[in-house]
């Protein structure tokens, strides 16, 4: 069976090419490289020792993608590329809509023209927007706060619309909460560009040194220690929530909506003490104001999941702490090699 993932280079992307590749699965890559690099699918083969075929290219262009539907027979296609940083994405929108947007109309045109017709899109817990209460399950009221969560509040609602249109369609809409950590080898994690945007690539690099101290954003919400609750999901048991959907896209299910979360919530001051547990090192932090458009909880009901798809989140907040220290330990500056190493 053969999986076209887009944005396969990226952090979970490249995670679920390793337990595709480890379940057998033939898989090709599309990628732009636009916020990963090529490292990043040698190491998923150092990782299982097995090869994919990768192509660079972009979802805007539309003649790239039918060169990968006219080399390979896809059955199925899980799709994770896009643009994902929520701060950037208010102020510029029309790139995120286009890339967002026109990138996935482009991918369902040439799954379409190419009779493939199982997809698995990679959706996020942001579109519950502010819930009124916990834990979120699948029924709750949707909502769009920013470009970022409102493109993929559009994609769900077209995906929708193309199924009602065609009911050869298969669709899973995997709401993903908060993804942590990295391959316990240490070899592939993220590797955020620039300052990083979350709190768990944030507080690693304060622990390894390269950023002098944290900032927490808010101590006044009403939570148990004031500052924001979060779902975090290892990595690894977000990839096998993919693997776990594909069998049951394959069962002809129509359009099928799973969050991928624990159940669990931790607080930014329960990420800080799972890294230095893990770490042993003293992270250094500041309490600041609340970040803007931040709500104080989230965190899932991901009992349909387990129920329809026999699948869980099994690892620990130790086991998230450990697998990102030994990444970021491992990799300090991510891909890219120290300076005087070729
Ligand atoms: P990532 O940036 O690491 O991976 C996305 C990949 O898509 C990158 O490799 C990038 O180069 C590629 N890409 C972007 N635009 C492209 C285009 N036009 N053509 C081809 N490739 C393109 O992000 P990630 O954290 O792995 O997220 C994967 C998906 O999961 C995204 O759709 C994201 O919105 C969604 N998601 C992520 C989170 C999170 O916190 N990481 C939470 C919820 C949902
Ligand atoms: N936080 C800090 N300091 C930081 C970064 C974050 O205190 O430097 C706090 C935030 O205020 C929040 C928590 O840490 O309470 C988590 O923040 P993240 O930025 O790591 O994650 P978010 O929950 O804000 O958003 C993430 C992704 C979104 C996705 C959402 C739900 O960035 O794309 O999870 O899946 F939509």
């Amino acid at each position: 069976m053969k999986i076209l993932v887009t944005g396969g280079a990226g952090y979970i992307g490249s995670h679920t090419c390793v337990e595709l590749l480890k379940e057998n699965y033939d898989v090709v890559v599309l990628d732009n490289f636009s916020n990963s690099c090529e490292e990043s699918l040698n190491r998923v083969q150092k990782i299982t020792d097995k090869k994919l075929s990768f192509y660079k290219a972009d979802l805007l262009d539309p003649p790239s993608i039918d060169h990968v539907f006219e080399d390979h027979k896809i059955d199925a296609v899980i799709h994770f590329a896009g643009l994902k940083a929520v701060g950037e994405s208010v102020s510029i929108p029309l790139k995120y809509y286009h890339n967002n947007l026109t990138g996935t109309f482009n991918l369902l045109s040439a799954m379409d023209k190419y009779t493939v017709k199982n997809l698995v899109f990679s959706s996020s817990a942001t579109v519950y927007g502010d819930p009124a209460s916990f834990p979120i399950t699948e029924k709750f009221p949707l909502s769009a706060t920013n470009p970022y969560g409102r493109s993929k509040l559009v994609i769900e609602e077209v995906l929708q619309d193309l199924y009602k249109s065609d009911k050869d369609w298969n669709i899973a809409l995997l709401r993903y909460f908060n993804p942590v950590g990295a391959h316990e080898s240490g070899e592939i994690g993220e590797d955020p560009q620039g300052l990083p945007n979350n709190l768990m690539p944030y507080i690693s690099q304060v622990a390894v040194g390269l950023l002098p101290r944290l900032k927490v954003f808010g101590k006044d919400y009403n939570t148990p220690d004031g500052t924001g609750v979060r779902d975090y999901i290892h990595v690894t048991d977000l990839a096998l929530g993919h693997i776990q959907t594909l069998p049951k896209l394959l069962s002809n299910p129509g359009v099928v909506i799973y969050n991928l979360g624990t159940g669990n919530g931790f607080s930014v001051l329960e990420m800080i003490k799972g890294l230095e547990k893990a770490s042993g090192q003293k992270i250094s932090y500041q309490i600041t104001d609340r970040r803007p458009g931040d709500i104080a909880a989230c965190f899932a009901d991901a009992t349909k999941a387990k129920k329809e798809l026999g699948w869980e989140a099994t690892k620990s907040l130790d086991d998230m702490c450990k697998d990102t220290w030994n990444w970021q330990k491992k990799n300090p500056q991510g891909y890219r090699k120290p300076a005087g190493e070729q």
